[in-house]
């Protein structure tokens, strides 16, 4: 080598290293390496994926900046990442600045196949005008319906029977795949109207479900990678992206036949058929004629948003309940006492139906209980107006993030 290509290289070298000094101060959490970043950290965890993010914010005092591509130029376009759990700044990201916070084209290409401009997947006018038709489907009237329709029936006619049968034959069950399956199926219906049943007591596969769930996966992949590298293996079939696209088909064909009779079914009911209050018909019935594509992003954005959170939140609820005792005997108090004023003294009336609206409405415990486990995972401080106070004595984070939709349902406080 010569040596004035010999001082070229090395200049260059040198100067990235500052730069790459300079840069890595201003960071926290993982440790970042030349070019790599927090990438080999990732890698290396995973598997364990939450628990090393979790970790990582424990050291660091709840929010830190990370950095994925140590490249200048790219480290500032798609590199940085800052990841926080902190209240103050959810409650400042979500709501209170929200418009300062857009997902952005990289968000927006990642989850484009899957979510297509869906209400997570979008900003501006698009997002708006999804937050307020979805509103309508998070009335108490339409969740009172909604629960009557699927949560309590599945309950009752599938949920109880399956654990009747392992309690008669003293088998275990998988609580967490039975939770999935229970909300799969309830956000399905509140969705687009139909229960697939995926909670039946031979706890059948379902096509879709396995279907969303990778394509999910896959997406979540094309996180680590750089835009160039995933749109490349996109456009050569390869590795994830295989999964990707076939699973994106079998997603299209199952919603396909949905929107298609649905639009039967809205056709009929302008002859008087079954009216429908789900999510799909209400934006099929507004003036606008949506895209079927369109259409279904609405529907697979609300499966999204709507199942893992809460099955993964009853699942964290129960764990913690077997281990809190005390908790469970308050919990159970409170059910026994609002059942004694709603049915009367006689037992066997208490387990007939699963409760209703107005009676869930009142456990008040219950309530405090659930936002506590959603707290779960948070750096807690506590409350400096001595505010509520959840069962085990820390600060009832949850909500300083979400509102009750229009006096039902809850979702982040916005707009
Ligand atoms: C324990 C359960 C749940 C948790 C922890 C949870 C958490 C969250 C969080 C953190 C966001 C903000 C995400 C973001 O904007 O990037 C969000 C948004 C949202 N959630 Fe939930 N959620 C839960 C259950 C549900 C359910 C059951 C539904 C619907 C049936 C739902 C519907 C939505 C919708 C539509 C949004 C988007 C709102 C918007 O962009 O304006 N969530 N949720």
């Amino acid at each position: 080598m010569e040596a004035s290509t010999a001082m070229m290289v090395l200049t260059a070298v040198l100067a990235y290293l500052l730069w790459f000094k300079f840069m890595a101060r201003s960071l926290g959490g993982p440790r970042v390496w030349p070019l790599l970043g927090s990438l080999p950290g990732l890698i290396h965890n995973v598997n364990r994926m939450h628990d090393w993010i979790s970790d990582n914010l424990r050291t660091s005092g709840g929010t830190y900046q990370t950095c994925i591509f140590a490249i200048p130029f790219l480290s500032r376009k798609q590199g940085l990442v800052t990841v926080t759990c902190d209240p103050k700044n959810i409650e400042h990201i979500l709501k209170a600045r929200f418009d300062n916070y857009p997902k952005g084209p990289n968000w927006q290409a990642v989850f484009h196949d899957l979510l297509g401009e869906g209400i997570f997947n979008s900003d501006g006018d698009t997002w708006l005008f999804q937050r307020k038709t979805a509103a309508l489907e998070f009335t108490t009237r339409t969740l009172r319906q909604a629960m009557a329709r699927w949560v309590s029936r599945a309950i009752k006619y599938r949920f109880c029977p399956i654990l009747e049968t392992a309690q008669l034959k003293a088998k275990p069950v998988d609580l967490q795949d039975l939770l999935l399956r229970i909300t799969f199926d309830n956000i399905c219906g509140l969705a687009f109207g139909k229960d697939p049943q995926t909670l039946s007591l031979d706890l059948p596969e379902n096509g879709f479900a396995l279907a969303f769930d990778r394509a999910t996966e896959a997406t979540l992949q094309r996180f680590i990678l750089p835009r160039l590298i995933w749109k490349l293996k996109k456009c050569f079939g390869l590795g994830m992206e295989v999964t990707m696209s076939r699973s994106l088909e079998h997603i299209d064909d199952y919603l396909s036949d949905i929107i298609n009779t649905r639009k039967l079914e809205l056709a009929s009911r302008e002859q008087g058929g079954t009216p429908h209050d789900d999510l799909l018909s209400r934006f099929m019935k507004k003036k606008e004629s949506y895209s079927d594509k369109f259409l279904q992003h609405v529907a697979l954005n609300f499966i999204l948003a709507g199942r893992d959170t809460s099955s993964v939140a009853l699942s964290w609820f129960f764990w913690l309940v077997t281990k809190n005792p005390k908790v469970e005997e308050k919990i159970l108090i409170e059910i026994c006492t609002v059942l004694m004023e709603t049915r009367g003294n006689d037992v066997s009336k208490w387990v007939d139906e699963p409760l209703v609206f107005e009676e869930v409405d009142r456990l008040i415990y219950l309530k405090a209980a659930l936002s506590e486990t959603l707290s779960g995972g948070c750096i807690v401080a506590p409350p400096p107006d001595g505010g509520a106070r959840s069962p085990c004595g820390t600060e009832n984070v949850i909500d300083t993030v979400h509102e009750v939709w229009a006096d039902g349902q809850c979702a982040p406080k916005r707009a």
